[in-house]
């Protein structure tokens, strides 16, 4: 089936859905923020203010280009990921599933979850918006997830993944 990875806003529900999805497929799940915070021996919102949010995305990138590399499994990214182009390339050959959110949804899941260094942001509202157009372009399988809960689009997204359609693989 090769690595199916799943991106989206925080708050989209990459983690629960991409649980269900690989119980489902019977593949391992891999959150890359989890094997990003074993390997630093730090949590994320330490490694940003310890080493900054750049060496943080180094690590990102390194992280999840060895995962899709990787055996078979349902790779859930942190939300930024995607930003980096040589991420993007090394995503090629995945399954890339984009968990669509709306602004307000993903805040209401969230709430103030102090985990997440970009909460603090003041514009974090302009960071959802200007990531919407990358996550499209990455994406070869994208689900609403308003409004939904991660059962309901875990099952949608096994139907389209298993009758191949997709927008390329
Ligand atoms: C980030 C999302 C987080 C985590 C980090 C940065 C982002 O992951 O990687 O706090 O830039 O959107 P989740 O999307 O799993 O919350």
């Amino acid at each position: 089936m090769a690595v199916i990875v799943l991106i989206g806003f925080m708050g989209s529900g990459k983690t629960s859905v991409g649980q269900i999805v690989a119980a489902r497929l019977e593949l391992p799940f891999v959150d890359s923020d989890a094997v990003i915070e074993d390997r630093a021996g730090r949590p994320i919102r330490e490694l940003f203010v310890v080493e900054g949010e750049p060496a943080f995305r180094e690590r990102e990138h390194s992280t999840v280009a060895e995962l899709v590399a990787g055996p078979d499994a349902v790779v859930a990214l942190g939300g930024g990921a995607v930003l980096d182009p040589r991420t993007r390339s090394a995503l090629a050959g995945s399954h890339v599933v984009y968990l669509r959110v709306s602004y307000a949804e993903a805040r209401s899941r969230i709430g103030s979850d102090e985990q997440r260094p970009l909460l603090q942001r003041p514009d974090i509202e302009d960071v959802y918006r200007s990531r919407l157009a990358i996550y499209e372009e990455v994406a070869t399988v994208m689900a609403d997830t308003d409004g939904r809960d991660a059962a309901a689009v875990a099952e949608g997204l096994l139907g389209q993944l298993t009758a191949g359609r997709e927008r390329r693989t």
